[in-house]
């Protein structure tokens, strides 16, 4: 489950118009959205730094980082040699099973700090230690994620799995962890994962603690991705948060502002929203264009997309923070495939290159991996605006009312 994408209810935005609106005009002024590629002779090498050590300090990530995610594909192996790209990303968020120790040690070398992600919560039938576990501790399918299951976190034979893959980490050099399906509380059936009984919020935050203790053992520092529910419970045994679309999702309660107290005690928030890029010729000099991956967002523009899920322009939402705030989050616009290329909230984009992941999603050769529906898993809701994603036809799951039917005069309540 490496994108999520939010179920929501909200019938009444569908069939709103962009064109009813003239957003540059009427509503608010559109920031200037400039695209270029990254100038890489403006960055200034940073210092090589060293991986973690056992005993060593926890590594801290700091508020105003610029991160890349790349987890659907794999960095192409790098050598002493090699161009990082893009320079600017201080931090790498990459698969822990397909990211070699020698790609590692060369952005250290590079001053980069790299968090490694692996599922925790759930199977993975391509990982090479997935025959080890025992087919009691595997729960529901993970109805839109090919070859996943919902893993038993109480298992003591999970967690030692766990604590295998995280010595593993260190072994690479892995700065932190991305742990994965931390909360199968919050499935997309209500049935904690098919266990009985049902896993909860507690059994998350149990499960956390020990990720947390044990990364923090070898010197590594820890996430949690979404599961905003128990964001307060864990806050203070993590050092940093990943966020899918929280922009997105501002439209109702379960929008970034919910990552406010995180931030205010020192803590970044690697936010990633996705767009659908139409990049221009091969032959032309211009810039890519970006657009939402939601139908009825699709009308958006560039410009106004990037202020958006930016949290450079909050437009009156209630429960998207002030820009001042945004700024403080680490936004990286994604494609839905996770692959090389990235935009940053200053306009500038670039892409990583890329190779074939091992065994795993590979969504640019095989879109199916995404299954029929490519949503965040939550609470059973369904409905609203459909995706316009190229992965695949998405009907269903989708912000409620959203940024068009608020500027069109519904509100919240659209
Ligand atoms: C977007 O614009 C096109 C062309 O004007 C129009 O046909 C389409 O209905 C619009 N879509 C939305 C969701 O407003
Ligand atoms: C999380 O914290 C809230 C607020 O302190 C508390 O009400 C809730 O019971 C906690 N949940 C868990 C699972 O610890
Ligand atoms: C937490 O760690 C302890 C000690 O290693 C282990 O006995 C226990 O099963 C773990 N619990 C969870 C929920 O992973
Ligand atoms: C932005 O929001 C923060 C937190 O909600 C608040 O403390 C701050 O005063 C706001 N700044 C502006 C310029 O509105």
């Amino acid at each position: 489950m490496r994108s999520l994408l939010f179920l929501q209810a909200c019938l009444a935005a569908v069939g709103v118009s962009a064109s009813n609106v003239d957003l540059e005009e009427n509503i608010y002024d559109a920031q200037a959205y400039k695209p270029r590629q990254l100038m890489t002779r403006q960055i200034r090498p940073a210092a090589p730094v060293s991986g973690p050590r056992i005993g060593g300090p926890v590594w801290k990530p700091q508020i105003g980082q610029k991160v890349q995610v790349i987890l659907d594909r794999r960095v192409a192996q790098l050598t002493q040699f090699s161009r990082v790209t893009p320079e600017q990303a201080d931090i790498w968020d990459l698969d822990l099973f397909d990211t070699t120790k020698q790609t590692i040690d060369v952005l250290h070398a590079n001053g980069k700090r790299v968090i490694c992600y692996l599922s925790v919560g759930g199977s993975e039938s391509w990982r090479p230690d997935f025959l080890t576990i025992p087919k009691s501790d595997l729960g529901d399918v993970m109805p839109k994620w090919k070859g996943e299951r919902y893993l038993n976190l109480r298992s003591p034979t999970v967690w030692r799995l766990m604590q295998d893959r995280i010595k593993m980490a260190y072994d690479k050099g892995c700065d932190g962890i991305d742990p994965d399906n931390v909360d199968p509380f919050n499935d997309d059936f209500e049935r904690g994962g098919g266990f009985t009984p049902p896993l909860t919020e507690a059994d998350s935050v149990d499960y956390l603690r020990n990720l947390s203790a044990e990364a923090h053992y070898y010197g590594m520092a820890v996430g949690m991705k979404n599961a905003e529910s128990i964001l307060a419970n864990v806050t203070d045994f993590i050092e940093f948060a990943v966020n899918e679309e929280c922009a997105t999702y501002s439209t109702d309660e379960d929008g970034c502002m919910l990552y406010v107290p995180f931030l205010a005690k020192g803590k970044p928030v690697f936010h990633f929203e996705y767009v659908n890029v139409n990049s221009p010729s091969l032959f032309s000099r211009g810039a890519p264009s970006i657009q939402s991956v939601y139908k009825n967002w699709a009308n958006l523009s560039s410009a106004d997309i990037l202020s958006y899920y930016c949290l450079q322009n909050n437009f009156g939402f209630p429960y998207l923070p002030n820009s001042t705030v945004g700024a403080m989050f680490s936004t990286a616009v994604k494609k839905l495939d996770l692959g090389g290329w990235v935009m940053y909230c200053d306009g500038t984009y670039a892409e990583t290159p890329t190779a074939q992941t091992v065994g795993g999603p590979d969504r640019e050769l095989d879109p199916g991996w995404r299954g029929k529906e490519s949503q965040r898993g939550g609470k059973g809701k369904s409905g609203g605006l459909e995706m316009t994603s190229p992965t695949g036809p998405q009907a269903g799951g989708s912000p409620s009312g959203g940024l068009l039917g608020w500027l069109t005069g519904g509100g919240r309540d659209s």
